[in-house]
């Protein structure tokens, strides 16, 4: 298995700094097992979110991977989340927690607003942003699966576990943690219906 924590160890895009925003897209919207400063909901620009990263020592097993979020580039799209302020600190421990493919990089983040509303609407205010981390699963990495029919996907979720649990688990509470943010994704919404019709 590919172990990508030393790599992430000199990915420092925040050299210096005391504290980082870290957005999180999968599990970390959901379980933060670590201390933040603060926490926003969020959003990124030109990614979607995909249930294509294999997952063979969290959500599944070597023998039978579960399926985990990652993003894809897609121009236009939204892609919402949470976003923590850590101290840099933190990023160890979750280096090593998502060493299968998991890879950090830099993106704009725009944050939304107390309200729910996102900033930078017609009511004229201003869009309040700030760079931040994400960890990201490309589509070169050993352990990416890709696209699938919905029901494949579906069904592979239902029937992996791993170490931290059932993969369906991991998929219903992304599902309601973004309907509680109010979020859209067809992707997720469509796998949360075909897992229940199983
Ligand atoms: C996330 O929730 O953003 C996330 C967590 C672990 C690995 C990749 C992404």
């Amino acid at each position: 298995m590919l172990d990508t924590t030393a790599l992430n160890q000199q990915r420092n895009f925040f050299d210096g700094h005391s504290s980082i925003w870290l957005f999180g897209y999968g599990s970390l919207i959901w379980k933060a097992d670590f201390d933040y400063l603060e926490r926003r909901s969020a959003y990124i620009h030109g990614w979607e979110r995909r249930f294509w990263q294999g997952s063979h020592d969290h959500r599944g097993t070597p023998e039978a991977p579960g399926r985990v979020a990652t993003l894809i580039r897609a121009q236009g799209a939204v892609c919402h989340g949470m976003a923590y302020r850590i101290t840099p600190d933190v990023l160890a421990p979750l280096d090593r927690r998502e060493k299968n493919g998991y890879l950090r990089e830099k993106v704009p983040l725009t944050f939304v607003d107390e309200n729910g509303d996102e900033n930078g609407d017609e009511s004229g205010e201003a869009t309040e942003q700030s760079e931040g981390l994400i960890y990201l699963a490309s589509d070169d990495n050993p352990a990416f699966l890709g696209e699938a029919p919905l029901t494949d996907i579906a069904q592979q979720i239902a029937h992996a576990h791993g170490p931290s649990g059932a993969n369906k688990e991991y998929l219903l509470n992304l599902a309601t943690a973004l309907r509680e943010l109010g979020a859209e994704d067809a992707h997720i919404f469509a796998l949360e219906h075909q897992l229940k019709l199983l």
